[in-house]
This record gives C-alpha cells, structure tokens and sequence, in this order.
C-alpha cells in the first residue's frame, strides 16, 4: 500500500519539527509570530508530521522570500521531501527572489538548494553594505553560505525599512531574550 502524503500548515506541528532537530524555536517563533508574511509548512505520511519549514517575504530592493528553517525527520530524509517542501514554500510564497543560508559542511542542505537552482555566495565574497543587509533580512549569522535563486544579491541587498523592523523584531529581540 503507498504512504499517503498530505501539505498542512501546522505553525505547532512545524515548531515541534523544528525543535527536534535545532533544539531551539525562538528564532523561528518569532518570525511567526511577530512578522505577518510568515508561513510554516507541514509534510504528514499517513498523518504524522515528518517535514517542516518556516518562511518568510520581506522588501528588500524586491519582494524576497527566505526560507528560513527547514527540516525532514532523520528517518524520511533522502527520499524527496526536503525538495517538495522547498518547492511548495516557493510557490505559496510567490515573490521572484529566493534567499536562504547554510553552512559549509551541510552537503544535504547545498545539495538540496543547488540541486533546486539556487547559488551560493560566501558571505565575504558579497561587498560590505549588501552583505549587511542580506545578513539582516535573513538572520543568517551562524551560516557561513547565503543561497540566492532569482537575481543577483548584490542588486536586490538594500536596508529597507521592513528589513529593519524584520532584523530588530525577528532576530535581534530573540538573541537578547526579549
Ligand atoms: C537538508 C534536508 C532538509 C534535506 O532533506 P531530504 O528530504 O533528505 O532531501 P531530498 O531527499 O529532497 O534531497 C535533496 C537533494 O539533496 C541530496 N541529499 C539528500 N541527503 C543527502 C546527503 N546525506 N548527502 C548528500 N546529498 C544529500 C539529494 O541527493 C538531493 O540531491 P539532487 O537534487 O541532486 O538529487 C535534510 O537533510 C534535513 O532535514 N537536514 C537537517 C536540517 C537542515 O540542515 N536543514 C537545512 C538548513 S538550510
């Protein structure tokens, strides 16, 4: 008999997905929380959550979307599901740019994003001031890699009022514990 695969959007089912694996949610909490073009995305086999990814839309010089936790659990990985998730997030997000983070010795997570048309750029590489605001509109500091599908970062990077209010509610407010 085949698995049945269902797409949900289960803000608790994620966070608990989300948890299990980075051991924190405060991050991606307050993104759904606090910042109202936030999403959280469910995969379920046979009704249990086994997939999840939290994303975002912010302005920068254009509409961006972030894809900022994503998650398969150990047992299902390999066998698709981080690619539809990505895939969905995509298309429910809607906007032209793609950005998220990894670090350098993820091969899963690069694989999945390069395997899905995005590039990557060391967060060096880039100049200072769009590397500032990339950094700001994707709270990507832990990551040493900055994926982007869709345009050039160097021309979409811009530190737009929304990427202010996004960096101070989302990322900064969580790192002080407030
Ligand atoms: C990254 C992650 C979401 C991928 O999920 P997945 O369901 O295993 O991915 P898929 O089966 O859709 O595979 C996507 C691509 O990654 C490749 N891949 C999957 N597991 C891999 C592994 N262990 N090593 C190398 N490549 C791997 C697949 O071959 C596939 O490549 P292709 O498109 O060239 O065929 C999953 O490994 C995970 O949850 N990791 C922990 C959390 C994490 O790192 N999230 C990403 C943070 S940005």
């Amino acid at each position: 008999m085949h698995a049945r695969l269902s797409v949900s959007r289960d803000e608790k089912a994620a966070l608990e997905l989300i948890g299990a694996y980075y051991g924190s949610v405060k991050y991606a909490r307050a993104v759904l929380e606090r910042w109202p073009r936030s999403w959280a995305l469910v995969l379920s086999v046979d009704g249990r959550a086994v997939a999840a990814e939290v994303f975002y839309a912010v302005r920068l010089a254009v509409t961006a979307c972030v894809h900022y936790y994503a998650v398969v659990a150990p047992e299902h990985r390999g066998r698709g599901l981080g690619r539809l998730l990505v895939t969905l997030a995509e298309r429910e997000c809607g906007a032209g740019i793609y950005l998220a983070t990894t670090r350098e010795d993820n091969a899963p997570a690069m694989r999945l994003f390069e395997g899905l048309g995005y590039r990557p750029y060391r967060w060096e590489g880039l100049p200072r001031a769009a590397r500032d605001a990339l950094l700001r509109a994707t709270c990507g500091y832990d990551d040493d890699i900055l994926y982007v599908k869709g345009g050039d970062p160097r021309v979409i990077a811009a530190v737009t009022g929304e990427v202010a209010r996004l960096w101070r509610e989302t990322c900064l407010k969580p790192y002080l514990g407030a």
